[in-house]
């Protein structure tokens, strides 16, 4: 077996959305990896929770990812880094096009879409030559679902923009990973009824059988953090979903 340590240790690794879901299971594997985890989000209750559970080095800063002079200030505060994970992303009701309003979809794409986009921005100056950004999609960008129209174009968009990353900031690496349904903080707005329901249905569609857990997720963002030979590459982690 290989007991080389990994490649993570005493990196820093920037998480924003790390105050729940898949953004904290990152942050939690990635510092037992031994990297020094600076947790990012908006609610600093959150990370400061996620952060209890982490080693010394770890720290908790407040951003929002749709304020460029916040996340200007974050990467300032971090100062040189390593590794960028964007996992920040709003809720999204699932409603046909018809039904969506234009203000309500262009506030998806602010948190998801263009964050990600400000927040790449506003890491550049400070992100190793030999860095690595990890975006994250859903497997919606994919699959064609009634009333999945926001889900579905925003994350198509962040696809195409880490493919295009990949090129445009090499030697950085820059790779996506698409969720299928995992049982995260991004469904505890639904009644516990109607998301117990919502995970039974997934389960019986999927070839595995049942929903996905954040660990596992998180799991392809340190393989694609680590992997000095993973670029441009996005990760499906759905159950099978796709199929
Ligand atoms: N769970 C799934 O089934 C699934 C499926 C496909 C794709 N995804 C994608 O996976 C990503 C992570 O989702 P998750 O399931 O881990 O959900 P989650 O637990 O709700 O995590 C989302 C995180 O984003 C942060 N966030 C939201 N708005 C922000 C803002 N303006 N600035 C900074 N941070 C912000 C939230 O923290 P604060 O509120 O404290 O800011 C929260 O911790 C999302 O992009 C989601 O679209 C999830």
């Amino acid at each position: 077996m290989n007991s080389s340590p990994s490649n993570l240790h005493q990196q820093t690794l920037v998480v924003i959305g790390a105050g729940s879901g898949i953004g904290a299971a990152v942050a939690r594997q990635a510092a037992a990896r031994g990297a020094r985890v600076v947790l990012a989000g908006r609610r600093l209750e959150a990370l400061q929770q996620q952060q209890a559970q982490l080693p010394d080095s770890a720290r908790s800063l407040a951003v929002d990812i749709t304020d460029a002079d916040s996340l200007q200030a974050l990467f300032r505060a971090v100062g040189p880094f390593d590794h960028l994970v964007i996992s920040a992303g709003p809720a999204i009701d699932a409603k046909p096009l018809a039904q969506t309003g234009l203000l309500e979809a262009q506030q998806a794409f602010e948190v998801k879409f263009w964050g990600a986009w400000r927040a790449v921005q506003a890491a550049l100056p400070y992100l190793a030559a030999q860095g690595s950004i990890t975006l994250t999609s859903g497997l919606l960008s994919r699959k064609r679902v009634p009333g999945q129209v926001l889900k579905t174009t925003l994350n198509a968009a962040l696809e195409a923009l880490g493919k295009h990353l990949a090129k445009e900031l090499a030697p950085r690496r820059v790779n996506v990973i698409s969720p299928g349904v995992t049982d995260t903080e991004a469904y505890a707005g639904l009644p516990e009824e109607q998301r117990a329901a919502m995970f039974a249905r997934t389960a019986a569609s999927l070839p595995v059988g049942r929903v996905g857990h954040a660990d596992e997720v998180a799991a392809a963002f340190l393989l694609a953090m680590e992997n000095g030979f993973i670029s441009g590459s996005l990760i499906d982690v759905d159950g099978g979903g796709l199929l």
